[in-house]
């Protein structure tokens, strides 16, 4: 174990861990886009910012964003310094000049006190903010269907060749975790179409509610060694079943000991 010190109270981290997952973990609150637990951070949107000293780096100090930068000995860590929190600002200033319809981006610009931006907005443009997690998180789970295609102004997340993905399984986690909720579905009818591609959805056999694809019902059940009727019921029949089990067991070991 090593000891940091962020805003003024010296904490434990161990050596080599990510500065923002001491700073969660102290309940410190710093703006991310880019960063979830499940995957590698990549450091893209910038906002996890914070300012880094040492005392024997004589007053010097620098500015690394907080999910890629490792814990060291007597680092002392400031999550708000007035430089920190103007450099969030000018970021968040340029997302919104991007995206300036994404509710998301401005209720984060405005609790940096951006509220206008002073660059030129693009009027026509999309919620995405190219933070990667979709595609990061699809490329963890072993996926692959989406990535970043293109360049500058023109850069995107879509499948190969703009076309129905067939590597996707309708798993949902890039919409689900799109911090702009950008990424498009649609669960009409019993089916799911998400990246141009329709899936039939596996229905369960009490209640009649749809719960996941059948594509990813059978890849959970093929490389998670889940048995597949396990998803022919929705979670709430399986806790209701579970509950009713239970209940037996407790009424059988009262009546077993009366
Ligand atoms: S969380 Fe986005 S750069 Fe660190």
């Amino acid at each position: 174990m090593i000891h940091i010190t962020i805003n003024g109270k010296v904490v434990q981290a161990k050596d080599g861990e990510m500065l923002l997952t001491v700073i969660r973990r102290e309940k410190i609150d710093v703006p991310t886009l880019c960063h979830h637990e499940a995957v590698e951070p990549s450091g893209a949107c910038r906002l996890c910012m914070v300012e880094i000293t040492k005392p024997e780096w004589d007053g010097w100090c620098d500015y690394v964003t907080s999910c890629l930068y490792p814990a060291a000995d007597g680092l002392i860590v400031n999550t708000h310094a007035k430089k920190v929190n103007e450099l969030r600002s000018s970021i968040l200033d340029m997302y919104l000049a991007r995206h300036p319809k994404s509710p998301e981006i401005r209720q984060l610009a405005a609790e940096y006190g951006v509220l206008k931006t002073q660059f030129e907005e693009v009027v026509d443009g999309d919620n995405c903010i190219l933070c990667g997690i979709c595609t990061r998180i699809c490329d963890t789970m072993g996926f692959h269907a989406i990535s970043m295609v293109g360049r500058g102004h023109g850069k995107e997340v879509a499948p190969p060749l703009n076309m129905a993905p067939t590597a996707c399984v309708g798993c949902l986690s890039c919409a689900k975790n799109c911090p702009t909720n950008y990424i498009e579905y649609n669960m009409e009818n019993g089916g799911l179409t998400i990246w141009k591609k329709d899936f039939e959805m596996v229905a369960c056999t009490e209640c009649g509610k749809t719960t996941i694809t059948k594509e990813f019902a059978e890849y959970l059940s093929k490389n998670r060694d889940i048995n597949i009727d396990y998803f022919r019921k929705c979670d709430e029949c399986h806790r209701k079943e579970l509950a009713g089990t239970m209940g037996r067991i407790s009424n059988w070991d009262r009546e077993a000991r009366s």
